[in-house]
């Protein structure tokens, strides 16, 4: 019922009167994705025991988050080069740079006018999350490859990814009138669960399937992003090799894909996913919180 509601608010968003503009971004929305964050703060909402008459705020609150998520996916796209999307040729491999910045743009634009009309609280939430993550993308970018530690890379997926999850939780607890500790508590649980998100995302770059995540493997690798599984691989097997080509991925890949970085990436996924969801305890509905609770593992079932 809240998917549909949800999906269709999106799918509305999601067009405009030019044809090139309509079928670029509408085919990426028609195209999957996991819907994650709008769910989030749904069951969030829910948990807390949202009011029916704030339904529809939360609606549109959902719907913006996954229009911004998908703008910065067509502009992440372009960053890294990447071909392939859910499956299908990306904005960028398909039509270029112009029109994938453009496309981008335009439902970033489509996400702020849904917010139009939500309480300014949600609405300088939202704000704060999307300048920290175009912050994020831009230090992955730029940061020089021997400033890049562990911390740093922490630093980088918190921002880029995991305040999205954040805003999600914290979006979804404000619409319910939860007090500010309530809110923190699941702001935090939502950072620690993007970061998870990312640390998974990563793995899935590494050990993932095409046909299930929609994404080839090694593109980290190859765009040359240091990323969890290769800060594992140099702990145990030293330097990566100084050029990185299909080879060369190849070359490293059993080591990549061996316990010592794939069984401690997941350790640490799961430790990040545990500390979500002892926070998540404090929704109130026993049965959301029930549900809340196998969707963190579900998403740890990617990597298993
Ligand atoms: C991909 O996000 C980008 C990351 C933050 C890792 P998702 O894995 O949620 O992408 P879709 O929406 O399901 O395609
Ligand atoms: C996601 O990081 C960054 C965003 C916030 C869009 P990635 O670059 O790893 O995402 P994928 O793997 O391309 O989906
Ligand atoms: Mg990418
Ligand atoms: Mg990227
Ligand atoms: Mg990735």
């Amino acid at each position: 019922m809240d998917f549909y509601a949800i999906e269709e608010i999106i799918r509305t968003k999601a067009r405009s009167s030019l044809p090139l503009m309509d079928s670029m971004v509408s085919s990426l929305v028609k195209n999957g994705g996991k819907r994650i964050r709008p769910l989030i703060l749904m069951v969030v909402f829910r948990g807390m025991n949202g009011k029916v008459g704030v339904l529809e705020q939360a609606y549109r609150s959902a719907a913006s988050l996954e229009l911004i998520h998908t703008a910065t996916l067509i502009h992440d796209d372009l960053i890294d080069k990447s071909h392939i999307r859910r499956g299908i040729p990306t904005i960028y491999a398909r039509h270029g740079i112009p029109s994938a910045v453009l496309a981008g743009d335009y439902l970033f634009v489509e996400a702020y006018a849904l917010t139009a009309g939500l309480p300014v609280k949600l609405v300088d939430n939202c704000v704060g999350a999307l300048r920290k993550m175009a912050e994020g993308q831009l230090l992955e970018e730029t940061i020089p490859q021997n400033e890049l530690d562990f911390k740093t890379y922490l630093d980088i997926i918190s921002s880029k990814t995991a305040v999205l999850f954040k805003s999600a939780c914290e979006s979804g607890a404000l619409l319910a009138d939860s007090d500010q500790t309530q809110v923190d508590m699941l702001g935090c649980a939502g950072l620690s669960l993007g970061i998870a998100f990312q640390f998974i995302d990563d793995i899935l770059d590494v050990l993932g399937n095409e046909k299930i995540t929609g994404k080839p493997i090694g593109s980290d690798f190859l765009s040359g992003k240091m990323t969890l599984p290769y800060f594992l691989y140099q702990d145990s097997f030293g330097p990566l090799p100084h050029t990185r080509t299909q080879k060369t991925f190849q070359s490293i890949l059993n080591k990549l894909t061996s316990d010592s970085v794939i069984t401690r990436g997941k350790e640490m996924a799961l430790s990040n996913t545990n500390k979500a969801k002892e926070l998540f305890h404090i929704l109130k509905n026993r049965e959301i919180r029930t549900y809340l609770l196998n969707m963190c593992d579900q998403m740890l079932n990617r990597i298993l």
